[in-house]
């Protein structure tokens, strides 16, 4: 059975999109099957980000309808043969996507497929909370400013009390993935260092993606970063995030610092 995570955040446009794109395909690199769910309507689209918006017919809600079968939603990424992507519903009602129709399409994936990536809505409304309902791994996307690091708090809570793992009495694993990270910024004080938002959130930090143009410019030809300038920081830094997902223990280094982010807690410790 594959491990399904889920990508939320409390706080809209903060990265989870642009995550849940470049961990799929990341993975997918690795050549794990993945599929990533789009359970968000919103402006930037995990088709878009993905590059197959031109390719959708079907989506999630069709098949919770019984309007397709879950194998015609599916698409296939043209770029890696293990990579798939299950569409969101442009036009149709949110109130369609009904609880028992998620539980029986995340049952189905997970059978295929060893990682399905949830991509979720901001906030903490009802898209949300389906989301991360059936989640055995929850990659909660923060930025490093006051805002983010509240809303991605309650988020926590969320995941400890309002999921299946937390009703059956199970650990759900927690990681915290640091994104739009600007060592000058946060050098300056215009923006939370790590170690502020490590303090307060206390989840383990499973990668910090820096601030980058890269990752711009990959959305805006419809491709992953991993795959579209897979040499960037930004592509290096999710290409680890992804093996840390797989279980390997690496070090985090701080994107624009020398340093890790070990060597760094050590230093200050030592001073
Ligand atoms: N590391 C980064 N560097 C620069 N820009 C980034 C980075 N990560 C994300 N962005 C940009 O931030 C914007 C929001 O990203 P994205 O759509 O992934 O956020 P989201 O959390 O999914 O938003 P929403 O809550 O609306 O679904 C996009 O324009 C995206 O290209
Ligand atoms: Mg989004």
């Amino acid at each position: 059975m594959g491990k399904v995570i889920v990508v939320t955040s409390g706080k809209g446009g903060v990265g989870k999109t642009t995550s849940t794109a470049a961990l799929g395909a990341a993975l997918a690199q690795r050549n794990e099957k993945v599929v990533v769910v789009d359970f968000d309507v919103g402006l930037r689209n995990l088709d878009l980000v993905m590059g197959a918006e031109r390719r959708v017919v079907y989506d999630l809600i069709n098949v919770i309808q019984g309007d397709a079968k879950l194998p015609q939603a599916l698409i296939r990424d043209k770029r890696l043969e293990t990579l798939f992507l299950l569409p969101a519903s442009q036009t149709r009602d949110k109130d369609n996507l009904t609880a028992e129709g998620v539980e029986w399409v995340i049952g189905e994936l997970k059978r295929y497929f060893d990682w399905v990536i949830c991509d979720s809505p901001a906030g903490i409304e009802r898209g949300a909370t389906l989301a991360m309902r059936h989640a055995d791994i929850a990659v909660v996307v923060t930025n490093p400013e006051v805002s983010s690091v509240r809303d991605s708090d309650r988020i926590i809570g969320l995941l400890d009390s309002k999921t299946l793992k937390a009703e059956r009495g199970e650990r759900m694993e927690k990681h915290l993935l640091l994104t739009r990270y600007d060592a000058a910024r946060a050098e300056r004080g215009d923006m939370l260092k790590v170690e502020d938002v490590l303090e307060i959130l206390s989840i383990p930090l499973v990668g910090i993606i820096p601030e980058s143009t890269d990752v711009l410019r990959a959305s805006n030809i419809g491709a992953p970063v991993t795959l579209a300038d897979a040499r960037s920081a930004a592509a290096q830094a999710y290409f680890e995030a992804a093996r840390r997902l797989c279980g390997e223990t690496l070090p985090v280094t701080i994107p624009g610092e020398k340093r890790g982010l070990f060597g760094k807690i050590f230093a200050r410790r030592a001073a």
